[in-house]
């Protein structure tokens, strides 16, 4: 039997891969819009629906980033709500280890798989920058090196907590008038955190539910493969997801894992057409929206740390070096990039190479369009992808909120049917079950 494809809808919300000006991009913050793009997401029996976040505005050259879409509600608040209008999708939420208390972030995913009835999952994320921590009353309080430390010690006490209840403690026994039973007391001491006390929510229907991992470094690849159930990884093309997969998997054995209890799962973005060619010619024009001049030149002097407005995004790259010791001019996102006169050397050749102006090299060195095409060649690509191990399944990305998943379930999830890689429907209840089939 073929791998069967898992697959995820990504709410974008705050990110450069959206096309917010679209006449037909919706709001990225009424519920309707995660409403529509959760009940399409079901409708295509995808295992689960997934919402990263972001704990400060994204900062460019000191002002908020808004060719970013600026500002989302809480990710719990909205998986809660989501629980409510669907009832086999999965819901999984972002939530930081470095800003955050083992105790709350316990409390908030169980009451997730608790209203879900067992379709919760918590991405576990370190986020890399002190900046965002001048949000939070410790402020920038870890160095990078101690962030997996803490995010380690801090799943684990996480999973203490749940598995703090009985899986029969609520008893409910009126005659005799006992309600609880076997609720232990638990007493975490630890570098990190020194907690006791009860947990306050009864075990979940998930008793685990899922967890999610979303970083690079070999600490983060470490810390995965040690725990998580799920990787959310960046490596979406077929090579250097062949990469990321070998490498992942093969750090499994070590910590009495095999290989299929960790699943990979990159982010992708799609477009489709009904001709190979309307869908290269859609593709060029989403990437012309996403990356307007001045989107072009922010992009550049993110690499550059140097003020670069004076430039024309139609003319050539700057002769200018980048400045390798100044502060960075962009705060919020992650940099993978991280020597910046390399990245510039490479940046000039492709440019001299293709005749490329700043726009189009921007376009061309961030293209993340993993599958274009019609229906049938996405399905094809998809299928292959996970076959030859490039991946398990994707996060899917819509450049479109909220309808930009609609035309991926109605037209290509039917050919992953046919090929018989993907669930017609629902085997079982909860995610747990969507993803490893127990
Ligand atoms: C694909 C991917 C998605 C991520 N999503 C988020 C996110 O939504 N919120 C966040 O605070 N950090 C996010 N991160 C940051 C990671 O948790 C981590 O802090 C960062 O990648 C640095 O760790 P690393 O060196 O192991 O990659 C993401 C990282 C990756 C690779």
């Amino acid at each position: 039997m073929p791998k069967q494809v898992k697959l995820a809808a990504h709410f974008p919300g705050v990110n450069n891969t959206t096309v917010w000006s679209d006449p037909r991009s919706g709001s990225q913050i009424d519920f309707s819009s995660f409403e529509h793009l959760a009940r399409t997401a079901e409708r295509g029996k995808f295992d689960f629906l997934f919402l990263a976040e972001g704990l400060r505005l994204r900062e460019h050259a000191g002002e908020i980033l808004d060719s970013d879409v600026v500002g989302r509600p809480n990710t719990t608040t909205v998986l809660a709500a989501l629980s409510a209008v669907t009832t086999r999708l999965g819901l999984a939420g972002t939530l930081s280890s470095t800003f955050n208390e083992p105790y709350e972030v316990a409390r908030q995913v169980a009451s997730i798989d608790h209203l879900s009835g067992g379709r919760a999952a918590w991405n576990v994320v370190t986020s890399p920058d002190a900046w965002t921590g001048q949000n939070f009353r410790r402020g920038g309080f870890l160095k990078r090196e101690d962030r997996y430390r803490r995010a380690e010690e801090f799943l684990a006490t996480v999973r203490e907590l749940w598995d703090s209840w009985a899986p029969d403690a609520l008893v409910g026994d009126k005659e005799n008038g006992v309600f609880a039973r076997g609720i232990d007391r638990f007493v975490h001491s630890g570098p990190q955190f020194d907690i006791r006390g009860e947990f306050t929510v009864p075990r979940t229907p998930q008793g685990q539910p899922i967890v999610i991992q979303a970083g690079d470094s070999d600490e983060g690849r470490e810390f995965a493969a040690k725990t998580a159930d799920v990787i959310f990884s960046r490596h979406g093309s077929l090579e250097s997801g062949k990469e990321f997969f070998a490498d992942v998997k093969r750090r499994l054995p070590a910590h009495g894992r095999e290989p299929g209890e960790l699943l990979i799962m990159p982010a992708a973005t799609f477009v489709l057409g009904d001709t190979e060619e309307d869908a290269h010619e859609y593709a060029r024009e989403i990437r012309y929206q996403q990356v307007r001049p001045a989107t072009a030149i922010q992009f550049l002097e993110q690499v550059w740390s140097r003020d670069l407005s004076a430039y024309d995004a139609d003319g050539p790259l700057p002769e200018v070096d980048p400045d390798p010791d100044a502060e960075p001019l962009t705060w919020g996102r992650v940099r993978h990039e991280k020597d910046p006169l390399a990245v510039a050397a490479k940046w000039r050749a492709i440019a001299e190479e293709k005749k490329l102006s700043i726009r189009e090299l921007v376009i061309e060195v961030t293209a993340r369009q993993q599958f274009v095409g019609t229906a049938r060649q996405v399905a094809d690509s998809v299928n292959e992808y996970v076959q030859s191990d490039a991946a398990d399944g994707f996060v899917l990305v819509p450049h479109l909120t909220p309808g930009g998943l609609d035309a991926f379930v109605d037209d290509v999830v039917p050919h992953l049917q046919e090929r018989g890689v993907f669930r017609t429907d629902y085997t079982g209840d909860t995610l747990r079950e969507h993803l490893f089939s127990r």
